[in-house]
């Protein structure tokens, strides 16, 4: 089966694509390489020592897209393609919701226009907003105050009109929690453009020696600790879950949360960090960062039950091979 894997160079994508090789789908990868190198493809295909078959295209080019469907007979299609830094977006707000919205919606043209009936497509956890926690799949979702997490809100209804529409259309809505970790060789992982503004990212440039400490955005939150509390997956269950859920798609729309559903704190992954890797994370609490909710993980009962997927690696492991990846890669 060809899997077009739009985004397929970035972070979570080239996981996916290793997971998707693994297990027997062809991968062809349409990317522009805006957020991500080349050099990650063949690294990925010295993993799995398969190959995959690349365009550097951008998936909002209408032409290009096509083109690519004239060449390939496609069976399925992970849109992982997108802008994801929620500060910038708020600078750059009409080049976010470009990207992020009109790539979602040339894709599901061509998909009505070459027979396509597979979608999957990456949102966040995002959408969920101010919830309680842990947040469903059928909660109200709610505004999410930047133009990232509102084009991932607006992509999500576009599908979910689109899969109304056309019979047999199938898309899987994935709600990402916090991805960390990196593929166990060491060989792929997190490359943040410039300073990172994600918390592992972060611990991990401090740990080499990059970034003088870590900022920890507010100790006064309503959780345990005081610090702020996450879903972190590590990115290879992440990947396996696009496998099982391209597996299981069936007509319409279904959504489903990919996290752990276990709640980690700022002060615990800082301090499993330390412990996993034998290193000390210089710290210091400033105020809260604009936007920051105190808590966020997910009910992962749907995704269990229906795609029988459940993240199983440990804080300890994605502590340790997100560093393995810096050390690799500094
Ligand atoms: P990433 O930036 O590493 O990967 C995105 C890839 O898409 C990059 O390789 C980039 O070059 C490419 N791209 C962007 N716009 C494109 C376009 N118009 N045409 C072709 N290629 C384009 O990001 P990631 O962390 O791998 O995220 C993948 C998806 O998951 C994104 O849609 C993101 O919003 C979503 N997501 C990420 C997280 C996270 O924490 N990383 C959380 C929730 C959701
Ligand atoms: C952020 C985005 C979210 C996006 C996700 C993945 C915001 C407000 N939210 O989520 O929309 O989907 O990244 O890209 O930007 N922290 C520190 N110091 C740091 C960095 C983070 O204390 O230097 C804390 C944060 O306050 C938070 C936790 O660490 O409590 C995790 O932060 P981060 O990794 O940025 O993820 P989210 O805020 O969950």
């Amino acid at each position: 089966m060809n899997i077009l894997v739009t985004g397929g160079a970035g972070y979570i994508g080239s996981h996916t694509c290793i997971s998707l090789l693994e297990a027997g789908y062809s991968v062809i990868v349409a990317d522009n390489l805006c957020n991500s190198k080349i050099e990650t493809l063949k690294r990925v295909m010295k993993i799995t020592n398969k190959e995959i078959i690349f365009y550097k295209i951008d998936v909002t080019n209408e032409h290009d897209v096509e083109e690519l469907f004239e060449k390939h007979s496609i069976d399925g299609i992970i849109h992982f393609a997108g802008l994801k830094a929620v500060g910038e977006s708020q600078k750059i707000p009409l080049i976010y919701y470009y990207n992020n919205i009109v790539s979602t919606i040339i894709l599901a043209k061509v998909c009505e226009k070459y027979g396509v009936k597979r979608f999957v497509f990456s949102s966040s956890a995002t959408v969920y907003g101010e919830n309680q926690v842990p947040f469903f799949e059928n909660m109200n979702l709610m505004p999410t105050t930047n133009p990232y997490g509102e084009s991932k809100v607006i992509s999500e209804r576009i599908l979910t009109d689109v899969a109304k529409e056309i019979p047999g259309f199938s898309v899987a809505i994935l709600r990402y929690f916090n991805p960390v970790g990196a593929h166990e060789s060491g060989l792929i992982g997190e490359v943040p453009n410039g300073n990172p503004n994600n918390l592992m990212p972060y611990i991990t440039q401090v740990a080499v020696g990059k970034l003088d400490k870590l900022r920890i955005f507010g100790d006064d939150y309503s959780t345990f600790d005081g610090t702020g509390i996450r879903d972190y997956i590590h990115v290879m269950d992440l990947a396996e879950g696009h496998v099982a859920a391209l597996r299981y798609l069936k007509e319409g729309v279904q959504v489903y949360n990919l996290g752990t559903g276990k709640g980690t704190s700022v002060i615990e992954l800082v301090r499993a960090f330390e412990e996993a890797n034998n290193i000390k994370i210089p710290y210091e609490i400033v105020s809260r960062r604009h936007g920051d909710i105190a808590a966020c993980y997910a009910d992962v009962t749907k995704a269990s039950r229906e795609l029988g997927w459940r993240a199983n690696r440990s804080i300890r492991s994605m502590c340790e091979d997100s560093w393995r990846f810096e050390l690799n890669n500094k």
